[in-house]
């Protein structure tokens, strides 16, 4: 069978088309506008927002980042400008650009999570919410609800009530089975779930005899995580029914396919896009370039075949 010139690269995620399955991470693209010198963020299917609060936070103090043979350490902490200044300031100037917009919420309490999602209630131009259930860099919040499945099933609970958009929840990797707490997740009203966010390491400055990080801990990302991430996002895919979004250390269309064969619907590229600014542009196209070459109509055909096979 001949394939058209250009593949249909569209999925549809609970409700919402995306026009390919390739989205910048949360924390790696800022407010989306920041890539624009790099990328014409229309060729991507998802610009992921920073974390928004319903408050501005500052964020930790220097340093931020730290190098690792294959990838980075960081405690940003959720800087961001909070939900206010980002739908006033930001969103008209980011949805002018044809792409679709997901919001990264989260808060320090329950309540604090509810109201940051009411905050986009009827505001057209962000199609979901992605709730992070999962950063370490923080002392409250986040991670503290993300790692007991009934826990995190109350806040996904809360929130679904809050809001009137879809809503994925970006669990941690940091927990030793993800089924049950993806499940749990699912079972709450979840409609799709993103993984992984960072995983938990450390650094030490051996001159300065310390830790690198006044914290101690930051989050590992990049392409040292990959096969973790791969492993979960399979484990999560091969249990639930609702779309499973990949993120850790993807960095080539290569990449990108061997999460989709695992079972995701779609992927997230983030510490990729420091070191090649421009990079989610390429996977897409290559993405493109292997369904035509093997004359596959549609990932589809490929989404979760490891699964099957092994099955
Ligand atoms: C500098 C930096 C900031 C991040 N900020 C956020 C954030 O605000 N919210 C969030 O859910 N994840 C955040 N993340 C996690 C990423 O979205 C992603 O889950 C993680 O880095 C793994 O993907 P990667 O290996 O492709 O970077 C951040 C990651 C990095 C490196």
């Amino acid at each position: 069978m001949t394939n058209p010139a250009r593949p249909d690269m569209s999925v549809e995620l609970f409700g919402v088309r995306f026009k390919n399955r390739v989205m910048g991470a949360s924390g790696t693209v800022g407010y989306g506008l920041e890539l624009l010198d790099s990328l014409d963020i229309s060729r991507i299917g998802a610009v992921v927002t920073k974390g928004i609060s319903a408050l501005p936070k500052r964020g930790n103090p220097p340093p931020r980042i730290c190098e690792t043979p294959a990838g980075v350490l960081n405690s940003i902490g959720l800087e961001n400008i909070g939900a206010e200044r980002f739908i006033i300031d930001v969103l008209p100037e980011l949805s002018r650009h044809d792409t679709n917009i997901i919001a990264n919420i989260f808060g320090e309490t329950m309540s604090d999570y509810q109201r940051v999602a009411s905050m986009f209630r009827g505001v057209k131009e962000v199609c979901a919410l992605e709730v992070n259930l999962s950063c370490p860099n923080v002392k409250k919040g986040s991670i503290a609800f993300g790692r007991d499945p009934d826990t995190a099933a109350r806040l996904i609970k809360k929130v679904k009530k809050s809001t009137d958009k879809p809503i994925i929840a970006k669990l941690t990797p940091n927990i030793t089975d993800i089924v049950p707490l993806a499940r749990s997740v699912q079972r709450a009203g979840a409609d799709g779930v993103s993984l992984i966010n960072t995983l938990i390491g450390m650094a030490v400055d051996v001159e300065k005899r310390r830790a690198v990080f006044k914290n101690i801990t930051a989050g590992l990302s990049g392409p040292a995580v990959r096969p973790v991430a791969l492993r979960m996002v399979w484990e999560a895919a091969s249990n639930l029914s609702i779309p499973v979004i990949g993120i850790g250390g993807i960095g080539s269309a290569r990449d990108a396919l061997e999460f989709i064969m695992a079972g995701a619907s779609a992927i997230q590229v983030g510490t990729a896009n420091f070191t090649h600014p421009g990079i989610m542009g390429d996977i897409v196209e290559d993405m493109e370039t292997y369904i035509k070459d093997r004359n596959i109509n549609t990932l589809d055909t490929i989404q979760g075949i490891i699964t099957r096979k092994h099955s």
